[in-house]
């Protein structure tokens, strides 16, 4: 699917998105500047706004001011998150560049995640009579985020993690977003109950097939992902394509698998024993199965919604998810 085509069928919604983002980190601080506009110049997919203004015009065939301030907010968290993973995971290329984590250290890049972050706040909250609620919803996100990323860091260590587990992490500090975004698109659109509800069912699923897409990437992307790949692992994080292996061997197998991953911080030669495990005994194609179930419940929540050219994209929006190659 052609990204800059969705963009330019957002028009004058999109440019509006990328000005808001922009005027909200303007400081008198060069240093901040300079790295604000390095970061936005290496700007990602922007799917989280993309899917934000898409649907609250869905919804009532035109985004709000509201619903272009949440939007824009939505890309500066998920921005944050991202500076503030880097250093979590120590990763050196996002977006097939330095991080600036590595380029300028870590406390740049967890001064800056926490300036984005604040900045988002500031955007929601002005004067219009959606806007608690929609801070509400982006708080909650927000510590949805930290408990995720600390879920994931805890199961590391026990090395216990099951499907539930799994899915609880990546809803966290991935579904959680997507879920904000969405349902604050259709507040600021003044819809009713059950279509938040729609906003919310979609958001949630596309959010989960989107983050085990990119589990999946972790063990079979190529160079396009343009981050590091075969990472997981090594920081012990047991993600759905190993789950899904681990479910179609023996309980012997699974305890050494296990063991394996339990041991490989001290013996990283393990990993390409642990991606061999992975690919031969079906994991890829569970988790892939599984992401196929997300998108198609994510197109199905959509149902309530009038047809129009923008529901067409949110469909494709989410199908998107389960082919894309970064
Ligand atoms: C990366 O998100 C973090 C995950 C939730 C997997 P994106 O893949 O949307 O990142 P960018 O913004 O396009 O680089
Ligand atoms: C993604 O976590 C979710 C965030 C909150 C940033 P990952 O660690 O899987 O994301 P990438 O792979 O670094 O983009
Ligand atoms: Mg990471
Ligand atoms: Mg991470």
């Amino acid at each position: 699917m052609d990204i800059r085509a969705v963009k330019e069928y957002l028009g004058q919604d999109w440019l509006s998105v990328q000005e808001r983002i922009a005027s909200a980190l303007e400081s008198d601080i060069s240093l901040l500047n300079s790295t604000n506009a390095s970061i936005l110049s290496q700007s990602g997919k922007q799917l989280r706004p993309m899917l934000a203004l898409m649907f609250a015009r869905a919804c009532t065939g035109k985004a709000t001011d509201a619903g272009i301030r949440y939007a824009a907010a939505a890309e500066l968290l998920h921005n944050a998150t991202l500076l503030h993973d880097d250093v979590a995971d120590g990763s050196e290329l996002r977006r097939g560049k330095p991080t600036v984590m590595s380029l300028m250290g870590p406390s740049v890049s967890v001064l800056v995640g926490d300036y984005w972050l604040v900045k988002a706040m500031e955007l929601i909250l002005q004067d219009s009579e959606t806007d608690t609620t929609a801070i509400r919803i982006f708080s909650k996100t927000l510590s949805d985020l930290a408990e995720g990323e600390m879920l994931q860091l805890q199961k590391a260590q026990s090395g216990d993690t099951d499907e539930k587990d799994y899915l609880r992490i990546i809803y966290n500090k991935t579904a959680s977003l997507f879920e904000a975004a969405c349902v604050s698109a259709a507040i600021s659109a003044g819809v009713s109950e059950d279509v938040v509800k729609a906003a919310r069912d979609y958001a949630v699923a596309l959010g989960l097939a989107f983050q085990i897409k990119d589990d999946i990437l972790d063990y079979s992307g190529t160079e396009s992902v343009g981050k590091p790949l075969g990472v997981d692992i090594l920081e012990q994080k047991i993600t759905l394509p190993l789950l899904g292996a681990l479910n179609n061997v023996s309980g012997q197998k699974q305890a050494e698998v296990r063991g394996m991953v339990r041991d490989i911080v001290g013996r990283p030669e393990l990993r390409d024993d642990v991606v061999s495990f992975v690919k031969e005994n079906g994991g890829l194609e569970y988790a892939k199965a599984r992401l196929e179930e997300y998108v198609n419940e994510a197109v199905h929540a959509l149902d309530i919604l009038p047809d129009s050219r923008e529901k067409e994209y949110l469909m494709e929006l989410a199908r998107y998810t389960a082919i894309r190659d970064k």
